[in-house]
């Protein structure tokens, strides 16, 4: 595999039900991820893109949450629906796309 220009992490974290934090997997992290894979196929982006499954990014309340590098651009309540911009915004065009950027408040 060639050397990726983006890493895309999709937090699939899972909690069990009642958990304080919740989870990203709870907000339908799982059909994300697919999505994601899927849509990076039909955009033939799969040899420049590396797309990876990852446990909890800390604001789990803002998910699900989507962490882009280089950049380091954190994503939040992120649906499959979404997938698309991110693709056309960011990783085809290069402009992060502002309307689900996480504010630096989901830090805290
Ligand atoms: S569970 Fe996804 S950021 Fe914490």
């Amino acid at each position: 595999m060639a050397k990726p220009e983006y890493h895309i992490f999709v937090c699939a974290q899972q909690r069990p039900d009642g958990h304080p934090r919740g989870s990203c997997g709870a907000k339908g992290a799982g059909n994300l991820l697919q999505h994601f894979s899927e849509r990076l196929v039909a955009h033939n982006l799969f040899n420049k893109v590396s797309l990876v499954a990852t446990g909890c990014l800390g604001p789990c309340r803002a998910g699900a949450n989507v962490l882009v590098y280089p950049g380091g651009v954190l994503y939040m309540d992120i649906k499959p629906e979404d997938v698309d911009s991110i693709i056309s915004q960011h990783l085809v065009a290069g402009d992060p796309w502002a309307d689900k950027i996480a504010p630096d408040e989901v830090w805290q």
